[in-house]
């Protein structure tokens, strides 16, 4: 008996010795078997570039600084870098982090219309080429993607996301991990991606930036976690912290999201930022009394970096001095960031090439022209899109048609305005020939409160056969910080769409945007309306295509659009409630001196009705589509089977073109109250005029299921309903049974 147990053990020791330890983790072994105290904490002390600066070189030779974000020169990065590597006593690379959020110096659209492209393809495309171009001057690290779920346009942010569906900010997201991080991380052209912020940012009571939220558990994971999971599995090698508290714990002292979940659950091994200031700022959320206990929270929660806080370098050591924090808990920290070092291959090649021609490549520039295309939205086609031949002169008004800085859209500190291509020069450049084109801007910038341009734009306007407005918001009124109560157009441009309604002329208006504008009564007085977002650097020629007939539009909302401000959060994937809005009587319906009663009341507004401006998934094309009735592979299916939708596509049109076609799911009697539809799967499919596809999507148990308030996930059985359908409204519904 005790030799065959010795002979057991042999075995084991044997068998453990042979399981080679993961190679990273043995260097990281080495290395921090190496480390003081000292250089440990200043490996979790991120700050800020200041160029080369005596203090940041004696910081960074004394190994107080792990990683610095915003510095953009490819020679003081290298000059920083060198310090580290040659002089600072272990050698260890720093790492350069900047917001890449949506290109580097070639800007594609911001994300939110990239999301409208609902073609995940093009939003890889975009993260490759900003990784290729910002790692061409040492950037190994950018802050996206944001795949904050966003329910609330009032919120600037929400440009920065990719709208109000966890599905599609899951697509997305992992699509722009992919992106940025390419086939391997320590190739030169990847850049490491951070799913940012976790979590629950989006939901920022009254849509304004920094705000408290209040979010159940259910509800945080069945909507605002599921894009970080994507994110994790899709290898993110970074994840940074929100501002926000959720019911009262700011993410950067949160364990529960950063240990439980994050680690735990997930599994995550990448390493985790704070925001900018974040722990410090525990204090004014009033979590914490002093940066100290700032500290102590943010390390206990599991934050390896302090961005800008300050407060590790400061008190993490006399934490662990007076035993309030275990030297171990560094070590595991210090890991995550060496490990994320390693990975990038930062020790083996710490340097960039500078490469001046890394930057505005032909096929970078192809692919944000492309990415542009596909993320305008057509609203509305009085059957004068696209503009063919019919017409001589060609009216190009309003603050936008212009406005190469504006159309890049929030998050383009690196973008350069020489470089975007606006409407008016596409027009002028592609079209100029063909039509008399009439420029006149009739106000100078977006917020433009002088009236006197207007009259000459409506004189250009008489002049022309059509009129091209090009209105909208300037990049600055979105993105961080840059919330709205009020969405209407800014400035003097619902006065200038009137007058230009007036001079009788079809106006074709084309929005260039942040987020979902209250736009109604323009639309209304529009002949056409393009919803194009902020484009980037080529939305010039990618309008210009659409609107001249070169380009079909594709894209679909990844947002609903609220007709009033007072409607919000209007989104697709509400509940029912125990009395859904039918009989609706408006306003101006009511008679006067009525008594109140409840009976038959239900649920809406008495000014907007139950309808938003426009639902989720929306979007029009110059072409028709038709789609047949949807068929199921059954009527009843077991917890391990899959369910197939199929259902045939026929381009009903003149033009080919590209048409989303979307997939929802209903869960119709659960023990808690399902939204009335879920998206579950998209598609985009090219049909040439008269062609037809089928299309299929495929279900199961594991994404028919939800979360319940003893924290699992799983689907109950009864009758679903499925459809298969252009937007979040249409479409008729088939129902089928999970045993
Ligand atoms: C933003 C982050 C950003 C960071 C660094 C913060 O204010 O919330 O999204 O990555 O700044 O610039």
């Amino acid at each position: 008996m005790m030799r065959r147990n010795i002979l057991l053990l042999l075995m084991a020791v044997l068998l453990v010795s042979c399981v080679k330890k993961d190679p990273v983790e043995a260097k990281i072994d080495a290395l921090l078997a190496q480390m003081t105290l000292d250089e440990k904490i200043g490996q979790m002390n991120q700050l800020t570039g200041m160029g080369l600066s005596d203090d940041m070189k004696q910081q960074i030779k004394d190994g107080k600084v792990g990683s610095i974000l915003n510095e953009v020169d490819v020679n003081i990065i290298n000059n920083l870098q060198r310090i580290a590597v040659e002089e600072s006593r272990l050698h260890i690379p720093l790492i350069f982090g900047r917001d890449v959020i949506h290109g580097y110096k070639t800007i594609f659209p911001i994300p939110l219309g990239q999301a409208a492209s609902w073609n995940p393809a093009t939003a890889e495309a975009g993260a490759r080429v900003a990784a290729r171009e910002a790692s061409s001057v040492g950037i190994r690290w950018t802050f996206a993607p944001m795949v904050d779920v966003s329910r609330d346009p009032r919120w600037g942010r929400i440009a920065e996301s990719c709208g109000e569906d966890p599905y599609m900010n899951a697509v997305f997201g992992a699509a722009m991990v992919k992106g940025f991080q390419g086939d391997s991380l320590s190739n030169t052209t990847s850049i490491a991606a951070c799913a940012k912020h976790f979590a629950g940012y989006g939901a920022s009571e009254s849509g304004k930036d920094y705000n408290t939220t209040w979010i159940p558990d259910v509800q945080l994971r069945d909507v605002y976690l599921p894009p970080f999971k994507a994110a994790v599995d899709a290898g993110a090698a970074t994840f940074m912290c929100s501002f926000n508290d959720i019911n009262g714990v700011p993410s950067s002292g949160n364990k529960y999201l950063n240990r439980d979940i994050l680690r735990d659950e997930w599994k995550f091994d990448g390493m985790l930022v704070s925001d900018w200031g974040s722990i410090d700022q525990l204090i004014l959320h009033g979590v914490s009394e002093n940066q100290k206990d700032a500290a102590l929270k943010g390390i206990e929660a599991g934050v390896d970096m302090d961005m800008m806080g300050f407060v590790y370098i400061s008190h993490i050591k006399s934490l662990i001095e007076e035993g309030k924090v275990k030297e171990s808990f560094i070590d595991e920290t210090v890991r995550n960031i060496l490990r994320l070092k390693f990975r990038l291959g930062l020790f083996d090649h710490p340097y960039a090439t500078p490469d001046t021609t890394a930057f505005y490549k032909p096929e970078a520039l192809a692919a944000a022209k492309e990415a542009a295309v596909e993320s305008a939205v057509l609203l509305k086609n009085n059957d004068i899109l696209p503009l063919v031949g019919q017409y001589k002169s060609i009216a190009v008004v309003g603050p936008m048609a212009d406005a190469a800085l504006e159309q890049f859209g929030t998050w383009s500190f690196d973008a350069e305005p020489a470089h975007a291509i606006t409407p008016l020069k596409a027009i002028t450049d592609m079209y100029g020939k063909q039509y008399n084109i009439i420029a006149e801007p009739g106000l100078t910038f977006s917020r433009d409160s002088n009236a006197t341009g207007i009259a000459k734009a409506v004189a250009a306007a008489r002049k022309a056969d059509v009129v091209l407005f090009f209105a909208g918001e300037e990049a600055i009124l979105s993105g961080e910080a840059h919330c709205r109560a009020d969405l209407d157009l800014p400035g003097l441009q619902n006065q200038f769409m009137s007058a230009l309604k007036a001079t009788g002329k079809p106006v074709v208006m084309v929005v260039m945007a942040g987020r979902p504008l209250t736009i109604e009564n323009q639309i209304k007085d529009a002949s056409a309306v393009l919803f194009a977002f902020h484009g980037g650097t080529m939305a010039g020629p990618a309008l210009a295509d659409l609107i001249f007939g070169k380009a079909v539009p594709s894209g679909k909302l990844p947002v609903t659009f609220p007709r009033m401000v007072g409607q919000i959060p209007v989104y697709y994937a509400h509940k029912n409630t125990g009395r859904p809005a039918s009989n609706i009587v408006t306003i101006d319906k009511i008679p006067v001196g009525v008594f109140q009663t409840s009976l038959g009341n239900t649920s809406f507004h008495l000014d907007a009705g139950d309808k938003p401006m426009y639902p989720f998934g929306y979007g029009l094309s110059y072409s028709t589509f038709e789609y047949s009735k949807v068929t199921l592979s059954a009527k009843t299916i077991e917890k391990n089977q899959t369910l197939t939708a199929e259902c045939t596509v026929t381009n009903t049109g003149k033009y080919d073109a590209k048409e989303v076609v979307q997939f929802y799911v209903r869960d119709l009697v659960a023990s808690l109250a399902r939204p009335v539809r879920e998206l579950k799967g998209f598609d985009k499919v090219f049909l040439k005029a008269g062609e037809s596809k089928t299309v299929k999507f495929e279900i199961d148990a594991s994404n028919l299921g939800f979360w319940h308030q003893d924290k699992t996930y799983y689907a109950e059985p009864g009758e679903f309903q499925v459809w298969i359908s252009k937007d979040s409204q249409s479409g008729e519904p088939l129902n089928f049974v999970l045993k």
